[in-house]
């Protein structure tokens, strides 16, 4: 058995279940929340019900008051807290949001999608030391274009690379995760590679596997590596390939962001259910 070298993160939007989690596990090292997590959250769902919805400074409120109650409760892989970003949502209002979001806890990484204007507000964000998480990420491309708009940065980046969704669509997702390891061994190590998107125990026992730098689990996942013992990979360890193979790009990193072909319709698609997810908890009015 080998010893692990991912870091854990919960993939949730409850501090209760946070603090319950890392009871379980012993320590996390941080957190990914998202719009459709923070919807979900007990306190802000009785909220929506008793008051028939927030207006937009209260639901950034609320989620303010989530993220403050989770720092303190996980290490130095931080809280990701996601900026609102629709299809028309410009790089200066993501970062305007990000400047906000990022003062009010000290372990905060801001999550930006992996469009164009989330790449402008991320290169823009780590010239300001503002830690970044790209969120989203659907193709080596992406994560070839997140490389290179940040490449000037001081401060740690992630980049997400959505196993599960990849899956749904009949993608063999974990293979995305190990070609970003690939094509980033040739850099220089500025961005860490973070799995999302995690969905059953043998994905999380192949990202161990694969030594990526950061996990993120929802809770079930992280109850059931309990139930079954902690299990690590070994040497054995063979994974059940889940669908159509996602085959090695050779891309170089060293060019402008903008010269790599970023579309996915599964970014646009995440895009679509975070912002109905995000409305569904505001006011009619708002
Ligand atoms: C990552 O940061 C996301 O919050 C998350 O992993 C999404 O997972 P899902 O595809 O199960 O919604």
């Amino acid at each position: 058995m080998t010893a692990r070298k991912t870091k854990i993160l919960l993939d949730g939007g409850d501090a209760d279940e946070t603090q319950r989690i890392k009871k379980l596990i012993g320590s996390l090292d941080g957190q990914t929340t998202n719009p459709s997590l923070i919807a979900k959250n007990p306190e802000l769902k009785k909220l929506v019900t008793s008051e028939h919805g927030l207006s937009v400074r209260e639901q950034m409120a609320e989620y303010r008051k989530i993220v403050e109650a989770i720092s303190p409760l996980v290490g130095d892989g931080g809280v990701s807290i996601e900026v609102f970003a629709d299809e028309s949502t410009t790089a200066e209002e993501m970062l305007e949001q990000a400047r906000e979001m990022f003062r009010w806890i000290s372990n905060a990484f801001i999550k930006y999608p992996c469009t164009r204007e989330g790449l402008r507000a991320a290169e823009q964000s780590v010239g300001s030391n503002i830690r970044v998480n790209m969120t989203l990420c659907f193709s080596q491309a992406q994560a070839a274009a997140v490389y290179a708009a940040t490449k000037s940065t001081k401060v740690p980046v992630y980049v997400s690379p959505f196993v599960g969704r990849l899956d749904d669509i009949g993608e063999n997702g974990v293979d995305l995760v190990a070609n970003i390891k690939r094509m980033y061994a040739a850099g220089d190590g500025h961005v860490a590679v973070l799995a999302a998107s995690i969905r059953n125990l043998e994905q999380l026992l192949y990202c161990f596997w694969l030594e990526t730098d950061l996990v993120t689990v929802p809770a079930k996942v992280l109850d059931d590596w309990a139930r079954h013992g902690f299990p690590m990979p070994d040497g054995n360890f063979k994974y059940t390939v889940t669908g159509k193979p996602i085959l090695y790009q050779e891309l170089v990193l060293d060019q402008p962001w903008q010269s790599f072909d970023i579309q996915h319709e599964l970014t646009r698609k995440g895009i679509e259910k975070f912002v109905a997810d995000y409305r569904a908890t505001l006011s009619q009015t708002s």
